[in-house]
């Protein structure tokens, strides 16, 4: 994360002038399209909050084995951003492939120096992660996501729709992440011990509104791909549109509220999965004050901009996932049936 930040931010104001992208240019995308696979994807529905919010550009994320055979009508005008670690992902690049020949500018955030994404895009932005071994992403999908929320701010400032005040506050709230993560990862023996309790179970439900369903996706896919545990991600709100009936006792739910727009919506939302049995871990931040009925284990989080505390949230998924797996006597670095990069279709 450090590393990804600090290629672009020099002197506190980020700088775009390696990744060669101008002011003009950011002011002319009326549409932003993000194209991805996987984790990738799911980078792409954090940033896709964070970029509408910011930069108040309409934005639309595809999975790239869906749009590279879509016959969507693109805007002329529209930024296509692929998103990937490996830079060779077959689906990814087709898609990319597809959209340079209709005319539209592409920009790749990939971690693989000279891959073939890297190589076809006409602007890169290098996550520089470093080498990634294990099969399921980590530090690949967290340095993806300051490379994407770079982007929101940059462009908000370029269009003049975020004071410097709110500039500096945004960059500054990035530099702290690194030390946020430190500081949970001191307390990893805790998430061990709330892992043990997810070994046995069938079903996990993960649920948030906002970025918190975006990391929900992120939560659920790790846990499923290394525990082989079935686990779905929903946005809070949908749970009563079908969900709900899978609730019944014990079961267990993953409930992340930090962003204080919703933070109401949510803890009814978890109200109701109580009230049905559901045996519930609640993640919100520092200063939210928690009804402690309403959960059986609560997680705090240190206190971030609300559109960053993703960054936190992800590490805690992470560790449980990674606590499941190895509790279960398996391989989390070497899942069965996949692969680190999908090269085929
Ligand atoms: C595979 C990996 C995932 C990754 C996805 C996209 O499924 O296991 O971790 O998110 O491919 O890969 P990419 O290299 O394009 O980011």
């Amino acid at each position: 994360i450090r590393d990804t930040l600090n290629s672009v931010v020099k002197d506190g104001v980020i700088d775009f002038t390696d990744i060669d992208i101008t002011e003009e240019e950011i002011k002319k995308y009326s549409q932003i399209y993000i194209v991805a696979c996987g984790s990738a994807w799911h980078v792409g529905v954090e940033a896709q909050y964070v970029i509408e919010e910011l930069a108040q550009i309409p934005v639309r994320v595809e999975l790239a084995s869906e749009f590279r055979y879509r016959e969507m009508p693109l805007v002329k005008d529209g930024l296509v951003i692929v998103i990937s670690q490996s830079g060779e992902t077959a689906d990814t690049l087709a898609a990319m492939r597809m959209a340079k020949d209709k005319g539209l500018a592409t920009l790749a955030v990939v971690n693989v120096i000279g891959s073939s994404i890297a190589r076809e895009a006409d602007k890169v932005f290098y996550t520089l992660a470093g080498p990634e071994i294990s099969v399921a992403t980590t530090k690949g999908y967290s340095a993806q996501l300051v490379a994407l929320d770079c982007i929101a701010v940059q462009f908000a400032k370029v269009k003049g729709l975020i004071t410097d005040e709110q500039y500096s506050y945004y960059i500054s709230e990035l530099q702290t992440i690194p030390e946020k993560i430190e500081k949970i990862l001191q307390d990893k023996e805790r998430i061990q011990w709330f892992a043990a309790k997810y070994a046995n179970a069938h079903d996990v439900f993960f649920v948030g509104r906002g970025v918190d369903y975006a990391v929900c996706l992120e939560g659920s896919l790790k846990l499923k791909e290394i525990s082989y545990i079935h686990s779905e991600a929903y946005a809070a709100g949908e749970l009563k549109h079908g969900t709900i009936a899978l609730i019944s006792e014990g079961v267990p739910v993953i409930a992340v509220a930090t962003q204080k727009h919703v933070y109401s919506k949510v803890i009814s939302n978890i109200r109701e999965v109580k009230a049905r049995g559901a045996y519930v871990t609640l993640l919100t931040r520092e200063k939210e004050i928690t009804d402690p009925s309403i959960c059986d284990v609560h997680i705090s989080l240190p206190d971030i901009a609300d559109e960053f505390a993703i960054f936190e949230a992800v590490v805690i998924f992470q560790l449980i996932a990674y606590y499941t797996s190895v509790g279960k006597g398996l391989n989390p670095d070497q899942p069965r049936n996949l692969a680190k990069s999908v090269t085929v279709e």
